[in-house]
């Protein structure tokens, strides 16, 4: 088959969206004046998303707050209309919300519940069942495997506000995936829960993917869940594709420092003057300097030092990603 006539799992080109509001004055009178006037504001949300992910893909989805993410997977899901661009997710149209491309995607919102907080998730799953059309067995074992893989055991019965945090992440996790979807967006599944419900939702979400080859797009601001999970990453800033590849390639391409670990043959009195001293020892000297620096000051340091071995490192992936979330605008 031609490279060109794929169908991606999902693919978006110049994907746009602009949110537009009516600006409001300050005060009453501003709320009034804000009736008649046509006075709009407008934030460029995403500004050019491209993506293109296989079937069976699992790829991180990361960027600083406000950089576009959620929008983004709005409109992949199909509950945002772009305000220009194109998106695909198996080949339909997200926003056409064809039933043949609904049954097959699923969209989860860490910070947003689509079961009933008064009723018990079982009720929520019936209902479920109902609108998907699943088979009443295939749907039982379905339900039964989840929960089993969730470890949810009888919580399923007990109301969704008297579950903890983890368990109602759980239940919405079981909701989101019963109908056995091929595309999964998520959107930080384990914002702010504990670490073991981490854990417990990172290993199911591997297992998940292993078994089922779904395709997924997971948003966290939990690096040990890319790092575990994901395979490749695409990372937005400012409503805009900045990078992807894998986290490696991510830290030697967005980190602008390097460490220089140095073996000492013999020990050494003080710190040499090179780079920013980041510990020494009796055999061991480490120093961190800039990119452009590093091959400058690993000669330096050979000749005026008594080095048995030298190493030079990438930054901490994970300090690589904070800088990055650093940087952006704390909006959400
Ligand atoms: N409904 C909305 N109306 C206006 N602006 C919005 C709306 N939702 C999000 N935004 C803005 O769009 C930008 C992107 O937001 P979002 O997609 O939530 O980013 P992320 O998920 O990466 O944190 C932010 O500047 C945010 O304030
Ligand atoms: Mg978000």
């Amino acid at each position: 088959m031609s490279h060109d006539n794929r169908v991606f799992a999902v693919e978006a080109i110049n994907l746009k969206k602009t949110y537009v509001s009516s600006k409001k004055e300050p005060g009453a009178w501003g709320g009034v004046k804000s009736l008649f006037s046509r006075q709009k504001s407008y934030v460029d949300a995403v500004k050019g998303v491209n993506l293109q992910i296989e079937q069976g893909e699992l790829i991180g989805f990361l960027g600083p707050n406000g950089a576009g993410k959620t929008t983004t997977l709005k409109m992949l899901s199909g509950i945002l209309y772009p305000t220009s661009g194109e998106a695909k997710v198996l080949g339909h149209t997200p926003s056409h919300r064809d039933h043949e491309m609904l049954k097959q995607i699923s969209l989860v919102m860490g910070n947003k519940m689509q079961l009933w907080w008064d009723l018990p998730a079982w009720d929520g799953f019936m209902v479920l069942k109902e609108l998907y059309e699943v088979d009443q067995t295939k749907f039982k074992n379905r339900l039964d495997q989840l929960i089993e893989a969730l470890q949810l055991g009888d919580k399923v019965n007990t109301q969704m506000r008297k579950l903890s945090l983890g368990e109602r992440m759980k239940c919405e996790l079981v909701a989101a995936l019963l109908h056995g979807p091929k595309v999964v967006f998520l959107d930080e599944p384990t914002i702010g829960l504990d670490v073991v419900s981490q854990k417990r939702i990172r290993e199911f979400l591997k297992q998940l993917h292993k078994d089922e080859g779904c395709t997924i797009l997971l948003t966290s601001h939990y690096m040990q869940d890319v790092q575990e999970l994901c395979d490749r990453v695409i990372v937005i800033d400012h409503g805009s594709t900045i990078f992807e590849g894998t986290l490696d390639t991510l830290a030697a391409k967005f980190s602008d420092t390097r460490r220089l670990k140095l073996t000492l043959s013999t020990p050494i009195e003080s710190a040499p003057k090179t780079g920013k001293l980041i510990s020494l020892s009796e055999d061991v000297l480490v120093v961190e300097v800039t990119r452009d620096e590093t091959a400058n000051a690993a000669a330096s340091l050979l000749s005026s030092l008594p080095v048995a071995d030298l190493a030079i490192e990438e930054t901490e992936i994970e300090e690589v990603i904070r800088q990055l979330f650093e940087s952006g605008q704390s909006v959400r």
